[in-house]
């Protein structure tokens, strides 16, 4: 009987096992055998050799059914151990994209336009000449058009050059009083560092009786300040001309890189030109019906790109537009 149990127990595989308990218990196995052998034995030896018999069939097939569970069990450790999954390990899952770092800037200034009040205003960028420079106090052959690098589709549709047309729009739309804000993309024919054929603007326009010269400044001051999270930060009014705004200015901040020591980006002036801004010219609201002695306003238009260039330290305007992964991936 132990050497049964024990090559019972050193069996691996189960057709094996099969095999060797029929050696002992099978139809003609050993075991069985011995039984059938019992009516030669004397009848007084029968019983006692009979019990002897069953208590080893019973230990056999015991020792049986605990190889077929060992090997089933190793059976089975085997194949998880082979499928083995590490639910600790991070997942593999597709990267997140981020937002283009012109349209973090977009999205950063008309958040900070809404908070001070502002609606914002979508318009087209294929635009008649009309709005584009006429209905701008650009007459025809005025040299304010070539200074505009345009794009002409047809004698009278252009792309257009900035985003002040919708000025115009919006208060044929909107009777005053309006505060909005105008973001949008504009095409001017023009390659080089600091110019792309397409860039962004964003035109303001408040007209209403508290919308003086002083409140341009004050909102204009307040959006730099917040926009590059500089509460000291300096700005100054320069006398300039647009024809759609008396009077005009363009607005300069104090260097956000060097803070007035000096740097190349503010080309050792210590200030960084940032935007146009003005009172909304009489030539522009007297066609659209709007009486100039009762309303009033300001506009400005400033650049998206120089922002974003300015509050990130990029210093090449067409890094924004050659969609290299290794750049945008660093805004995300
Ligand atoms: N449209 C001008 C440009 O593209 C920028 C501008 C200047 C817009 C003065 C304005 C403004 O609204 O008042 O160069």
């Amino acid at each position: 009987m132990d050497e049964a149990l024990a090559s019972l127990a050193a069996v691996e595989q189960p057709a094996l096992l099969e095999e060797t308990k029929a050696r002992y218990l099978g139809k003609s196995g050993l075991l069985t055998e011995r039984l059938k052998a019992l009516g030669k034995l004397p009848p007084a030896e029968r019983p006692a050799a009979g019990a002897e018999i069953n208590r080893v069939k019973v230990a056999l097939e015991a020792a049986v059914q605990a190889q077929r569970e060992r090997i089933a069990a190793r059976q089975m450790e085997g194949q998880l151990q082979a499928q083995a999954l590490d639910v600790t390990l991070p997942g593999r899952g597709a990267g997140t994209g981020g937002l283009h770092p012109v349209t973090r800037t977009l999205q950063r200034i008309q958040a900070l336009f809404h908070s001070l009040g502002f609606d914002v205003a979508d318009g087209p960028e294929i635009e008649t000449d009309a709005y584009n420079f006429t209905a701008l106090n650009i007459p025809e052959n005025h040299p304010a058009r070539a200074m505009h690098d345009t794009f002409y589709l047809d004698p009278t549709h252009v792309l257009r050059t900035h985003t002040s047309p919708m000025q115009v729009r919006y208060l044929e739309a909107h009777p005053p009083p309006v505060k909005v804000i105008v973001p949008g993309r504009v095409y001017r024919c023009d390659s080089d560092m600091t110019h792309t054929p397409m860039f962004h603007q964003v035109e303001g326009l408040w007209i209403d009786p508290a919308a003086t010269f002083s409140s341009l400044k004050g909102v204009l001051i307040d959006f730099m300040r917040r926009f590059f999270e500089q509460d000291e930060l300096k700005a100054r009014f320069r006398p300039s001309f647009f024809p759609f705004t008396e009077p005009s200015a363009e607005m300069d901040i104090g260097c956000v890189i060097c803070h007035g020591e000096g740097c190349r980006v503010c080309s050792h002036t210590g200030w960084l030109e940032v935007l146009g801004c003005g009172m909304v010219h009489p030539n522009v609201l007297t066609p659209l019906g709007i009486d100039s002695e009762a309303h009033v306003g300001f506009a400005f238009g400033l650049g998206v790109e120089r922002l974003a260039m300015l509050r990130y330290g990029v210093n090449d305007l067409r890094l924004f537009f050659e969609n290299d992964i290794r750049f945008l991936k660093q805004f995300r």
